[in-house]
């Protein structure tokens, strides 16, 4: 069942865009952001002019730069990238535009909107880079990674599709290892203390993961895969 209310609470503009940026929002998003149906479920790979071979999903992509990466060397792939914050937004479009990449569609909102839509076993890997921490108690409610949402991708993932999940703040990690642990459609693939701290060659750094290794965290690179339906 798709989520009924917004539950967004981030920043949705740090600083002003510039008219250039303007201009991509006005003629470039419209054609790249993904048509959310009032009823019933959406085919990820109906949004793409060539059918993909698989779609592919990151929720909360910051500047893009992970998404980018991985859509340039993957063409035969649709990606969709949710991000509300409208400055991260506008660099991930200044990028499609320049590198000309075809195969990136946008849900430029709260992912929770679009996690409930998706058609069953039609999302083949998922991505959740460096989620916003809340780490004061009060507020761990807000974190994305939640048996909720795992509840949503579970239903949209197909079986054996990947789940990444990196972080650089010690207690999420731990949160991220019990939670999608504890999810009975979830199975740990790549979780354990030493292997989980070195970064996948398939696996760009983000910006954050960056601001993480220049004030001396170490980030950890969870991979889980959704459990085969029986
Ligand atoms: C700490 S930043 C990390 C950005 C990027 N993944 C990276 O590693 O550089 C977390 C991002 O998640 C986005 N975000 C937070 N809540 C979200 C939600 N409910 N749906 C989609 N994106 C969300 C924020 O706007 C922010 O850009």
């Amino acid at each position: 069942m798709a989520p009924e209310f917004r539950r967004f609470h981030g920043r949705r503009l740090a600083r002003p865009l510039t008219q250039r940026r303007k201009e991509l929002f006005e003629h470039l998003l419209p054609r790249l952001r993904i048509p959310l149906p009032e009823m019933g479920t959406l085919d990820p790979r109906v949004p793409f002019e060539t059918p993909p071979a698989d779609v592919w999903l990151e929720i909360g992509f910051g500047g893009g730069e992970h998404l980018a990466w991985q859509a340039e060397r993957r063409p035969d792939i649709g990606f969709i990238g949710c991000e509300p914050f409208l400055n991260g937004l506008a660099t991930l479009l200044t990028t499609i535009e320049e590198r000309r990449l075809a195969n990136i569609r946008l849900h430029p909102d709260d992912a929770r909107l679009l996690l409930g839509r998706l058609a069953p076993r039609s999302i083949g890997r998922c991505f959740i880079l460096f989620p916003d921490p809340w780490p004061k108690a009060r507020h761990k409610k807000r974190r994305i990674v939640s048996a909720e949402t795992l509840d949503w991708l579970a239903q949209a993932m197909a079986d054996g599709a990947e789940l990444r999940l990196a972080s650089d703040d010690a207690d999420y990690v731990r949160h991220m290892l019990d939670v999608t642990g504890a999810h009975p459609a979830f199975l740990p693939v790549r979780v354990g203390e030493e292997e989980s701290a070195r970064r996948p060659a398939d696996w760009p750094p983000t910006r954050y993961e960056e601001k993480a290794l220049a004030k001396g965290a170490a980030s950890r690179f969870l991979i889980f895969a959704r459990r085969p339906r029986g």
